[in-house]
């Protein structure tokens, strides 16, 4: 199961490997805020999010992290909480997150903050989403008053969480809000989340040319479920260029190659990054049975959502930007997984940073991991069950925080700076 997976030699860090967590916004804070997931909730569509408390415990929450050894937070803004109406901000929820950024920097963790994480506030949706003529503007102004309200307290940013899996589960396959499933509406989002990235990127420079902007997009490693059927490689391929590829290309080139139309040039597109964030979990099959996981093994260990484990992935998709994009750092913006047993997390962990080191021997320019997530969180249309992905637990009770064993594995590791196999469970 495991064997093959893991490291069997010490794995070093460099000092300033960037060690971070990752969040976002509603998983984490839940709440009644205007926003579509809460109205899904109320129709019963998806479980509702009372949040992990870290709307209140943000300060604790980042001192125990510190502790931790952790230097690096990534969070979300909540749309609906800044912009409860439109063209309304709300100065105390600009208050709030200025508070969150400040409570990081105290505790030693510098904070990255995206600016969208799936979720969007009502108004917008009864205007059309983001695909409404004037949904690129809202989006640029809500983007620009939060960047201005929160910068320099921030430094560090995002403009979006893996746009492509929002045109996938969004607009694609229906999975999500705005619940679209539509060949034409997805191929539109792709160019809109284009120009909204660099839209974004000129809105942070210009508050301090010296700020970060990291792109976070999940790499789908995708593979054929009969590869010596044309037809399957075929489609295969396709997915692929859509979701890893385009955007690739689009911050390499300036020109957005999207299916079925003809490319598209996004001003201020090319080079609309300083770090590229890679976000990895696990592998996807695609084939005459439909969708599912993917592992090259006969016997992969499975999580709690029911996917097989496949680090090899991570070093591939790694390995593919740094060969897209030469000469843009990497981070690993997202890695972890769901799961209720503490053998597992570590083995998933170390397996995934012996991936990472893999790609950095052969040449990727990767620097950083943050694991997704600090605290137990929303996941989504599976709520707060056994997909737990945290490194720290929570009592829904009282709200008090519980490390788990993974998070003493990577205090271990981050001190030693480096990941010793005899650690390992
Ligand atoms: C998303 C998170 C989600 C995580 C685990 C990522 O793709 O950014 O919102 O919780 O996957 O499923």
């Amino acid at each position: 199961m495991w064997e093959s997976l893991l490291p069997d030699e010490p794995i070093p860090f460099a000092p300033d490997f960037v060690w971070g967590v990752a969040s976002s916004a509603f998983q984490a804070e839940g709440g009644d805020v205007p926003n579509d997931w809460v109205d899904q909730a109320r129709r019963g569509e998806v479980p509702p999010n009372p949040g992990n408390g870290f709307f209140e415990r943000y300060a604790e929450d980042f001192r125990l992290l510190a502790q931790l050894g952790f230097r690096h937070y990534r969070l979300s803004v909540e749309w609906s909480r800044v912009e409860p109406e439109r063209g309304r901000f709300d100065p105390k929820a600009l208050d709030h997150y200025r508070s969150v950024c400040d409570a990081a920097n105290e505790a030693g963790l510098t904070p990255w903050v995206n600016l969208f994480h799936f979720t969007h506030p009502r108004w917008l949706v009864a205007r059309g989403g983001l695909l409404a003529a004037s949904g690129q503007g809202d989006f640029l102004r809500y983007a620009e008053h939060t960047v201005s309200a929160l910068a320099p307290h921030a430094t560090h940013w995002h403009s979006q969480n893996e746009s492509m899996v929002y045109v996938l589960l969004g607009y694609l396959t229906g999975e999500f809000p705005p619940e679209i499933a539509d060949g034409d509406a997805a191929a539109a989002m792709t160019e809109t989340v284009a120009r909204l990235h660099a839209g974004t990127y000129g809105i942070v420079k210009a508050a301090d040319s010296r700020n970060t902007v990291a792109t976070i997009e999940v790499y789908i490693d995708y593979h054929a479920e009969d590869p010596d059927d044309p037809e399957n490689v075929e489609g295969v391929a396709s997915l692929d260029r859509w979701y890893n590829a385009t955007l690739l290309e689009g911050l390499g080139s300036g020109v957005l190659p999207l299916p079925g139309r003809d490319p598209v040039e996004i001003p201020g597109l090319q080079g609309a990054l300083d770090v590229y964030g890679l976000n990895y979990y696990n592998a996807t099959r695609v084939g005459p049975s439909g969708i599912g996981h993917w592992s090259d093994q006969p016997d992969p260990p499975i999580d709690a959502m029911g996917r097989a484990v496949h680090p090899a992935g991570l070093e591939q998709g790694l390995l593919r930007v740094a060969d897209a994009l030469p000469g843009v750092p990497l981070l690993v913006t997202e890695n972890g997984c769901p799961t209720t047993d503490e053998d597992f997390r570590i083995r998933y962990i170390a397996a995934h940073l012996w991936a990472l080191e893999r790609a950095r021997r052969a040449g990727a320019p990767v620097g950083g991991w943050f694991h997704w997530t600090a605290v137990d969180n929303y996941e989504w249309k599976h709520g707060y069950s056994d997909a737990r992905f945290g490194l720290i637990g929570f009592d829904p009770t009282t709200g008090e925080r519980t490390p788990r064993r993974a998070a003493e594995f990577l205090r271990r590791v981050i001190s030693d700076g480096e990941l010793r196999p005899e650690h390992l469970p």
